[in-house]
């Protein structure tokens, strides 16, 4: 099933947007949708530079490049602001989308080991912090700044890859609340909340469980990555008057 953009070429035109984990499944989406709506993009990445400059020479428009957005490395983020100011001049959206995590089931404690706790905190918590403190000056130049942070249904649910990973999108949440409070009126700030997303990685993942996720899911199917990045899209040029609010992309799987 394919989802085509609920707006226009022209939508974001004139528009520079930073995509952090652009080059994985659901950070693609949403750099094709940004970019598809006119928007000139910034694809980030941390290891996957040869993936995220082949996606960017993809892109519809003109302008577009990869650049290296490793979220834990504030020195190297200080760096990143400096060349999209240079190159670009100016930022008026920014996608919180890197994410890290690992299966640990929930009753395993000690498979839940304090580097991967550490990890996972430092890229989905504090990375998007980070993030926005380093763009913040460009973003409120902008007059129409947006941060859309990419959340997860485990924020709510408490269920997920494991209790770091659920605790950390909490996280998330929270901070697109104190963020939207503390950046407004420059720059909204949104989270993005998705269920299951249909990814490369969790199609590797066992059948039978993915399976049963949709079953669980009253719309009966998992998301897939071009609902996430609609979502965005809407946030971005349709739901103006927006902020500090949670959107969930989960088919009401919390309802089951
Ligand atoms: N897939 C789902 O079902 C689902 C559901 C709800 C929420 N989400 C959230 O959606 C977001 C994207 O997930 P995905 O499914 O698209 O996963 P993915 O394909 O594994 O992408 C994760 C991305 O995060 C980047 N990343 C990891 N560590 C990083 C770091 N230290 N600095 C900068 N970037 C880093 C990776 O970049 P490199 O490859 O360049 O290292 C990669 O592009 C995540 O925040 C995830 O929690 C996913």
């Amino acid at each position: 099933m394919t989802h085509p953009s609920p707006i226009g070429a022209k939508a974001l035109q004139g528009k520079v947007a930073l995509v952090t984990g652009g080059a994985g499944g659901i950070g693609a989406a949403i750099a094709r949708a940004l970019a598809a709506a006119g928007a000139t993009v910034v694809v980030g990445y941390n290891a996957s530079a040869a993936a995220a400059e082949a996606l960017a020479a993809s892109l519809p428009g003109a302008g577009h490049r990869a650049l290296a957005a490793p979220v834990t490395d504030t020195a190297a983020i200080g760096r990143l602001a400096a060349e999209v100011e240079s190159g670009f001049g100016r930022l008026d959206i920014l996608v919180n989308c890197a994410g890290t995590t690992r299966f640990v089931a929930h009753g395993d404690l000690d498979g839940l080991d304090d580097e991967l706790i550490d990890r996972v905190l430092a890229v989905n918590v504090r990375g998007p912090i980070a993030m926005v403190r380093a763009f913040r000056k460009l973003l409120a130049q902008s007059g129409d700044g947006l941060v859309v942070n990419i959340s997860s249904i485990a924020a709510v649910t408490a269920m997920g890859s494991n209790i770091a990973y659920c605790a950390s999108k909490a996280a998330v949440d929270n901070l697109t609340k104190s963020l939207a409070r503390a950046l407004a009126p420059q720059i909204r700030v949104v989270s993005v909340s998705p269920g299951l997303v249909d990814t490369e990685f969790v199609k590797g993942l066992d059948p039978q469980w993915r399976d049963r996720q949709a079953a669980n899911t009253p719309l009966a199917r998992l998301s897939a990555p071009d609902e996430v990045a609609n979502a965005v899209l809407a946030v971005a040029s349709l739901l103006t008057f927006t902020t500090g609010s949670i959107i969930p992309i989960d088919g009401g799987r919390p309802l089951l």
